[in-house]
């Protein structure tokens, strides 16, 4: 199937408006919110998937181009098929990475079973009923600090001042990492997910862009395997501790599966909690009759609002995969070697699943979104802590600085796979 089949097959009055679509154009990622929701409704109403070419990055040769999976039917069958569409040859990335990034970024999110099962039996330990019990509680502890700060201090950019630090200390915490290291984990999982914005990564050059990326993801995971190395020979409770020792059934992690597996976490659970915090933020002051509804019986409505939140911002905007044979979606043919791209963000406001798809609206229910990932066996293994941070955190703010607000307009990240906002002017 060529890009020109679809325009055809669809006529062409509205088949010249899809065509000014580019995914692959940052011009495109730069545009408000609201109108990129616009091009993406227009794609969902295309018969077939739209065809893009791939941005040529220079530093590997230029890949085949890639489908745009934009319904949710389409997303969820992705994702419940991964022998069909796997994720080993990348998840992240839609350009396929040089070979010395993968011992960087080559974690379990880009890894096809057994391997990937594997590592997720290991990492799973993370999440025993345990260790929940014991994040949950520091979860509660470290808001409650972030709050009593911003009383004292006095707002002024939500981001840093609230937003990015509970996960970052969650996460740390969990991993054993010392304060001390903070925020170079902060700084550069900041520069891994940059995407093309200034701000953070001031080049257009690719090759430049690529050393820096492999040195934030070296700085990462430095300290992690120093950490483990100690570990080793002096556990602790920590989670480094239980994943360099081995486990009942013999199994632990190398130092490179832990240093990646930590740059994984640093990233994707950091990142992520941090925009939908913000994004809540924003969504409240935006929709005051919603505020409401949450403040009128927050323990009754503050699961609605968590999934809303998570439905409406989309964090992370898609993840790949990669097409293992000739096979079909939802009647739409594809190659073995094609790449998909699963927009959970389109998917997340497709009018045939979620009615009033643009509004935001906590009392939703069911509310099948996919913004934790379609159902399949990469399912965000962090939704279960995301959830609790994003509850615990407003119910500090709501409860403690009742009048708490956005005072402006969001900055916004420029990027094509996290929806993030990097600063936020606040008040209360
Ligand atoms: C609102 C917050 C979050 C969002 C929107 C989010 C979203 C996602 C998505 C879309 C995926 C990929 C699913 C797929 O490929 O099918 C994913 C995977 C993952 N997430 Fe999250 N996530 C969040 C928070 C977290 C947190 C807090 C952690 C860890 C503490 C975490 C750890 C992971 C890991 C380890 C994976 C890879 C799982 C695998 O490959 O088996 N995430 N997440």
């Amino acid at each position: 199937m060529e890009p020109n089949d679809i325009l055809f097959a669809w006529g062409s009055t509205m088949a010249a408006a899809v065509d000014d679509i580019d995914l692959t154009d940052w011009d495109f990622w730069a545009r408000p919110p609201a109108e990129r929701h616009t091009a993406f409704a227009a794609l969902r109403r295309l018969p077939a998937p739209a065809f893009f070419e791939e941005p040529d990055i220079t530093i590997v040769p230029r890949g085949p181009g890639y489908y745009a999976l934009v319904t949710h039917a389409d997303v969820i069958e992705a994702s419940r098929r991964p022998a069909d569409f796997c994720s080993g040859q990348g998840a992240v990335n839609i350009p396929d990475m040089p070979p010395d990034m993968n011992e960087y970024f080559g974690s379990m999110i880009s890894m096809d079973d057994p391997r990937h099962a594997h590592i997720r039996r290991i990492v799973s330990r993370a999440f025993s009923p345990r260790m929940i019990q014991r994040f949950e509680d520091q979860v509660q502890t470290v808001a409650a600090r972030i709050v009593d700060e911003i009383r004292a201090d006095g707002p002024s950019d939500f981001v840093p001042q609230v937003a990015a630090r509970l996960p970052l200390k969650i996460i740390c915490d969990m991993m054993g990492i010392p304060e001390s290291a903070y925020q170079t984990v902060f700084d550069n999982s900041n520069i891994i997910l940059a995407g093309a914005d200034p701000e953070l990564v001031p080049s257009d050059d690719y090759v430049e862009i690529a050393g820096q990326l492999l040195t934030a993801g070296q700085a990462i995971k430095d300290i992690v395997e120093d950490l483990g190395r100690f570990r080793r020979d002096n556990p602790t409770d920590d989670l480094t501790s239980a994943l360099v020792n081995a486990n009942i059934d013999g199994e632990s992690l190398t130092d490179q599966e832990l240093g990646s597996f930590f740059i994984l976490l640093a990233v994707a659970g950091n990142e992520t909690t941090r925009n939908a915090i913000a994004h809540g933020l924003h969504l409240f002051t935006a929709n005051p009759g919603q505020r409401d509804i949450l403040l009128d019986d927050f323990e009754r409505n503050v699961p609605g609002a968590v999934e809303e939140i998570v439905r409406y911002a989309s964090p992370v905007i898609w993840m790949r995969r990669t097409a293992t044979r000739d096979t079909e979606i939802n009647g739409n043919a594809f190659r073995a070697g094609d790449k998909l791209i699963l927009y959970y963000w389109s998917a997340n406001r497709d009018e045939t699943v979620f009615e009033r798809s643009d509004v935001f609206d906590i009392t939703r229910d069911p509310n099948p979104h996919v913004g934790f990932g379609g159902p399949g066996p990469h399912f965000c293994l962090g939704a279960h802590l995301a959830r609790r941070e994003i509850t615990v955190m407003f119910r500090e703010l709501f409860t403690r600085v009742p009048g708490v607000r956005t005072a402006g307009e969001p900055d916004r990240l420029l990027s094509n796979f996290i929806n993030g906002i990097k600063h936020l002017p606040y008040d209360f």
